[in-house]
Parts: structure tokens; sequence; C-alpha cells
């Protein structure tokens, strides 16, 4: 039986989708294929673990909406991000590695988010790691999606018309930054490449994984116009998966080619229902060596 202890899971049925409203955000990061939606649905494969991980290692970040909950809940002892993209990891590398989330959280709310302030200030470059992790959230809020790959477009219109303000809650953001900083001790992040990090725990069988890697195994690659990191050797991935001593749970579009790669390395699968920003139902696949908590 578990030893998290995690209070009254129901079932979650694969055709549920999980209302986000009722999921905590605890990333400053509005991320493109970020994972809140399956936040309900972790807490039930960490509680169908025989004890609570030593560490869970999150190899391709993004948002870490993932790793930063198990971390604020304390469902590992130690949570270990990786990420590539060196916009992401400014903001990581300020607030976990350094230290300065504090400070970052009160440049956030000095801000001024005029339409001119933004333009002047996303163009600067030579910026401080510091400066470097504010303009990425300015970015990141501002831009359609929260896409920080280059050729992403700005918000024109937002909610109630306040254009490229519309996703700008500078009070949130301080929040949510100061509650990751009282909990930067549980937290590591790496710059650099999560299939290497991933190698590094091979043998770990106290170490569990989620893997959300950009979705551009099949022909279409949805993930390539979201991220400037976005080429994997998803077969590589899977090779590396299938060597693993912990557990873990991976996302994936449910295209062909990803079914296919489960198969041939004897893992379960399940579509399960999300939601996307057009409120269309679709499907994504989740992957494990065992989904039976899920059903
Ligand atoms: C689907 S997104 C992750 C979203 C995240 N789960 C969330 O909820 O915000 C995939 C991420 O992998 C990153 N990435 C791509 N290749 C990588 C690599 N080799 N190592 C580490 N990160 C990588 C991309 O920059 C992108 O942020």
């Amino acid at each position: 039986m578990s030893q998290l202890h995690l209070p009254g899971l129901s079932p979650l049925p694969a055709e549920h989708v999980v209302n986000v409203a009722s999921v905590k955000h605890r990333s400053p990061f509005r991320y493109p294929g970020g994972k809140t939606w399956l936040v309900p649905r972790v807490y039930r494969w960490l509680d169908s673990l025989p004890h609570r991980p030593e560490f869970f290692v999150e190899p391709f970040a993004g948002g870490a909406i993932i790793g930063l909950t198990v971390a604020a809940e304390h469902l590992a002892d130690h949570v270990v991000l990786v990420e590539m993209d060196d916009q992401v990891a400014a903001v990581w590398e300020t607030i976990i590695n350094r230290g300065e989330g504090l400070r970052l959280a009160k440049q956030i709310e000095d801000f001024k988010l005029t339409a001119e302030n933004v333009d002047r200030f996303l163009r600067r470059d030579n910026l401080t790691p510091q400066e470097y992790a504010l303009q990425t959230i300015v970015r990141n809020r501002v831009n359609r999606g929260g896409i920080l790959a280059e050729g992403a477009g700005k918000l024109k219109f937002g909610e109630n018309g306040r254009g490229i303000r519309s996703r700008w809650y500078p009070a949130t953001l301080r929040k949510r930054i100061i509650a990751i900083d009282a909990i930067r001790d549980r937290l590591s992040f790496i710059h650099g490449d999560g299939l290497e990090v991933m190698r590094q725990y091979i043998g770990n069988n106290d170490a569990v994984f989620f893997i959300d890697p950009p979705y551009t195994a099949s022909e279409k690659k949805p993930g390539s116009r979201l991220y400037t990191h976005w080429q994997i050797d998803h077969a590589e991935l899977f090779r590396l998966v299938g060597r693993l001593a912990g557990d873990f749970l991976m996302t994936y579009d449910n295209v062909p080619e990803v079914r296919a790669l489960a198969d041939q390395h004897g893992f379960d699968s399940e579509a399960v229902a999300m939601k996307t920003t057009h409120h269309a139902q679709l499907t994504e696949l989740l992957i494990g060596h065992d989904l039976n908590w899920l059903r």
C-alpha cells in the first residue's frame, strides 16, 4: 500500500476531463504543452507506488507543473528538473539554483507592462542572468500561447480587450515564485539534456521519471513550432526508458508512431481525455510499465 496517504483519491476514468481550475497552479510559466490537467492522475500514479520515491526526475521540465507539485506536496524526497532551453533555464536557475527568486518576484511586480516597454525590453541582449529570467517571464506572458520559440507572435486581443496585459498577473506570479523559493531545498535544476540526466539515474530503483518530451515523433510534429529544442531521438528515448530501474510515466500525442514504439518495448499505454486551449476534447497517450492504477 502507498505510504503517501493522499487523501480520498477516487478513480479517474480515462474519458474523464480534469477541470484545470480545480488544480493548484504552481508554475510562473504559462507553458505550451503544460501538464496541469495531468496533476490528479500523477497523484494516483505516485500513490500506487510501494513507497515515496527518493528522486522524482523530470527530464523535459518546461513549466515544470508536475515536478513543482511533487516537491510542494512532498510526494518525493527530491525533485530533479532538467531543461535544455536557455530562456526557460534562466528562470529556473535564478529561482532554484541561485536563490534569487524573491528579487525576481519584486522585479516582476515593478515592471511597467506597456507595449513600448515590452518592445524595448524584449529587444535587449547582453543581459545578466537575472535580467534574462525577467525577460523570459515577460515574453512568456505577452506571446500568444506562451510560446518562447523564435517567430512566436505577441498577443493582440486578449481577455477583456487588455491585449498584451491579458496574461500579466504580477501578484500571482510573485506568490508562485515565493512558494517555489520556500521549497528550494527539495528541488534541483539542471540546464542540459534530459536524456543524459536519465542515464545518470538509470540503475537507481529509488528514482521515478515523469517524461513529457516535445511531441515530434509523428509526421505532423505538432511540437516543432512550440519549442526551440524540439528535435529528439524518440527511438533512443524509448530504449533508454526501457532500461530504467525505477518506474516511469510518459506522455505523448496519441499517434500510431508512438503507439508502435510503446508496443515494441512492451509498455502499457492508455489514451486519456484532456482539453486543448480551444476546449476541443482530445486524447493524449499515457505510457508506463503498468497503468492499472489508472483504470
Ligand atoms: C512538452 S514540453 C514539457 C512541458 C512540461 N511538462 C510542462 O508541464 O510545462 C517539452 C520540453 O522539453 C524541452 N526539451 C527538448 N529537448 C530537450 C532535451 N534534450 N533535454 C531537456 N529538455 C528538452 C523543450 O524545451 C520543452 O520545454
